[in-house]
């Protein structure tokens, strides 16, 4: 099975403005730590049903991975954070993890990203980068060119968020985050990052609830020449801003994961809301109007999550799930 990626378009699309219709680049994260969810196979079906054509796994799990060969929904990957001090000092390992969870299953369905590290920045900075091109050398030397290495950045990667124009790296990370961007550059990949708008509602200031939920039509914010009708541009261009200022080039950014919870914080968590915030998610990065700073892109993204996950972190964590355990609709779904 060979299905021409789209991606390389994409990701080139503001410097070369190609216009197309792309499909709707959207996915669902799976994440696997609740001790009630159902099997990988019903969540195939759940996908199928639903419509979810890429799916983003936090870590792989290969008996996650064997139920999605063969049914065309793309995957993408993740190499847990607690593998990463070793497998940056020994290529061995880096190889066991590829042929295991990456080689055997290439012909299977498409691989979109290998993400390398979750929120590993701050802290394993110094990691991430050799686990990185140990990965790449070894999709070179198979040819496996569709498949994209990057990793998944917080917003607490930034130290400077506000106005978005500002945005700049951690000076701790800044010099680790160089060298990643300057690899992603290179290979033509996107830094994944993390964007709860939800968070900075919240916990964040005052911003207010359609503007956090992508509803509001005014704009509210001035930054220079740019203006904002909502949260969600405003993170990500903190983050391009943050890229900008490396010089490295053009790094593209890529949704890794976004959401709302529906539960676990009263009346700010409710099913409404989170359909509310995920369908203006949707309609907003298949727009193809980016953002104001990085205008006319198609923005790709994966909505945490498919299901609620009752081991995470007490509190509204654990309830990011579109879907209950059962495989029916938390709320009228989005995809
Ligand atoms: C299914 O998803 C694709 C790609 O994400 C989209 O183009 C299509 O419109 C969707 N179909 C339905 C019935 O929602
Ligand atoms: C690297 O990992 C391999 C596979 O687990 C192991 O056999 C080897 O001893 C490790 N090498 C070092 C230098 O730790
Ligand atoms: C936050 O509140 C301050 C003081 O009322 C106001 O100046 C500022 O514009 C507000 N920021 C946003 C994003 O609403
Ligand atoms: C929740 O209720 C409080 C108190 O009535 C109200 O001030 C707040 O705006 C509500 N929040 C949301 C998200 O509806």
């Amino acid at each position: 099975m060979v299905k021409i990626s789209h991606m390389i378009g994409l990701f080139m699309a503001d410097m070369f403005l190609i216009v197309g219709a792309y499909d709707v680049l959207l996915g669902a994260y799976y994440g696997l730590l609740g001790d009630n969810l159902s099997s990988p196979a019903s969540v195939v079906q759940l996908c199928r049903k639903y419509n979810i054509s890429r799916v983003r796994l936090e870590v792989s799990n290969i008996d996650v991975i064997e139920a999605f060969r063969g049914t065309e929904i793309d995957l993408s990957l993740g190499v847990p954070n607690d593998m990463l001090p070793n497998m940056a000092t020994n290529k061995t390992l880096v190889e066991e993890w590829f042929n295991t969870y990456v080689e055997p299953y290439v012909n299977d369905y498409i691989i979109n990203y290998i993400v390398v590290g979750d929120k590993a920045i701050p802290g394993l900075d110094d990691n991430i980068l050799p686990v990185m091109k140990s990965l790449q050398d070894l999709l070179n030397a198979h040819y496996f060119g569709e498949a994209k290495l990057t990793t998944l950045v917080g917003f607490n990667a930034l130290a400077v968020t506000n106005p978005p124009s500002s945005g700049a790296f951690n000076p701790a990370i800044v010099e680790n985050m160089r060298g990643i961007l300057e690899f992603l550059r290179g290979e033509g990949s996107p830094l994944m990052v993390s964007v709860y708008t939800y968070d900075q509602y919240v916990y964040g200031g005052n911003r207010s609830l359609g503007y956090a939920t992508l509803s509001e039509q005014n704009s509210l914010v001035r930054d220079g020449m740019l203006s904002y009708n909502n949260l969600f541009d405003e993170m990500v261009d903190a983050f391009y801003a943050a890229i900008d200022k490396e010089n490295v080039g053009d790094v593209a950014i890529v949704i890794g994961e976004t959401g709302w919870p529906t539960c676990g914080n009263y009346n700010a968590t409710t099913p409404l809301l989170a359909a509310e915030y995920n369908r203006n998610f949707k309609s907003h990065i298949s727009s193809g109007k980016g953002t104001p700073r990085k205008e006319n892109i198609y923005i790709e993204g994966f909505i945490r999550s498919i299901f609620n996950e009752n081991q995470k972190p007490e509190g509204e964590s654990r309830c990011y799930g579109m879907f209950n355990v059962d495989s029916t609709p938390i709320y009228s779904p989005v995809f």
